[in-house]
């Protein structure tokens, strides 16, 4: 089976404006299937954020490739959808009209669009949220909203870049729920960078670990701890601690 996304021999060098060049990627290799809860860690600047904006048609390799299906991703697309730390939801738009933002560039009757923006709206348990305004709304429900917005685009990938970061632990852990739920319900291909390990043994099929300095990956592991994952189980505690290891040495 091919992978659904496929990244080749990709690496990303940024010239800085004082002219200093940093390697942000170095010969990224990586198949993602279809349907795969990918998560990725690595610290501060080890250019997970670059990868994704990679992947989402945000920026272009330095060399290298990345497919979609097959074909290069050289600018954004419907069928990849995106949800990032920051809410990213529009102030003068109600909820309702932040999830159907995507649906009317797409030119769907106006009907259609609601039908579908309450429908997420729903899955998300913000159904008596529709006409609110995000400052309304706590940063929990916010990142709720911008995550049934990526989905009402129907997307087959969906792209996360510590969508969580910002929240409480309690909230955090509601979501991770929530998400695999939904992740469950509409079987997307995910890709989900995050800085917490715990996070990503919680969510992931497998756990792609970057090196610290290089931009390169490190290794992949596969979780294979059915869900829902328990996190008093032993094996949760000795994956989460190989990794924080790899993440230390260097
Ligand atoms: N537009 C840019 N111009 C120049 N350098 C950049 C740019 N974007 C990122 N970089 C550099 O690329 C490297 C990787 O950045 P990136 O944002 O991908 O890291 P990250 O792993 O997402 O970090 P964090 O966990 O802090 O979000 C960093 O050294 C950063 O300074
Ligand atoms: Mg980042």
């Amino acid at each position: 089976m091919d992978g659904i996304i496929q990244v080749q021999h990709l690496s990303k060098i940024y010239t800085m404006e004082q002219g200093k060049k940093v390697h942000a990627l170095e010969d990224i290799n990586l198949d993602i299937y279809p349907n795969d809860f990918i998560c990725i860690v690595g610290p501060s600047g080890c250019g997970k954020s670059t990868l994704l904006k990679i992947l989402a048609g945000l920026e272009a390799p330095s060399s290298g490739s990345v497919c979609f299906q097959g074909a290069p991703i050289i600018k954004p697309s419907r069928d990849i959808g995106l949800v990032f730390q920051e809410y990213s939801l529009l102030p003068w738009r109600t909820v309702i009209d932040n999830i159907s933002l995507g649906l009317e560039f797409n030119k769907q009757p106006k009907q259609e669009r609601l039908a579908v923006a309450e429908q997420f709206l729903q899955l998300v348990g913000l159904q008596d949220f529709a006409g609110a305004y995000p400052y309304e709304l706590s940063g929990g429900m916010q990142q709720r909203v911008a995550i049934a917005r990526a989905l009402a685009n129907n997307p087959q990938v969906l792209l996360m870049d510590e969508p969580f970061g910002a929240l409480d632990a309690h909230t955090r852990i509601l979501l991770q729920k929530e998400l695999l739920r939904i992740w469950e319900l509409n079987r997307k291909t995910i890709v989900f960078v995050t800085h917490s390990v715990d996070e990503a043994i919680y969510l992931a099929d497998s756990i792609v670990v970057m090196s610290p300095h290089l931009g390169r990956i490190k290794e992949v592991i596969k979780v294979d701890i059915p869900r829902p994952r328990d996190r008093a189980n032993p094996k949760y505690g000795q994956m989460a601690s190989e990794i924080l290891t790899m993440l230390e040495v260097e």
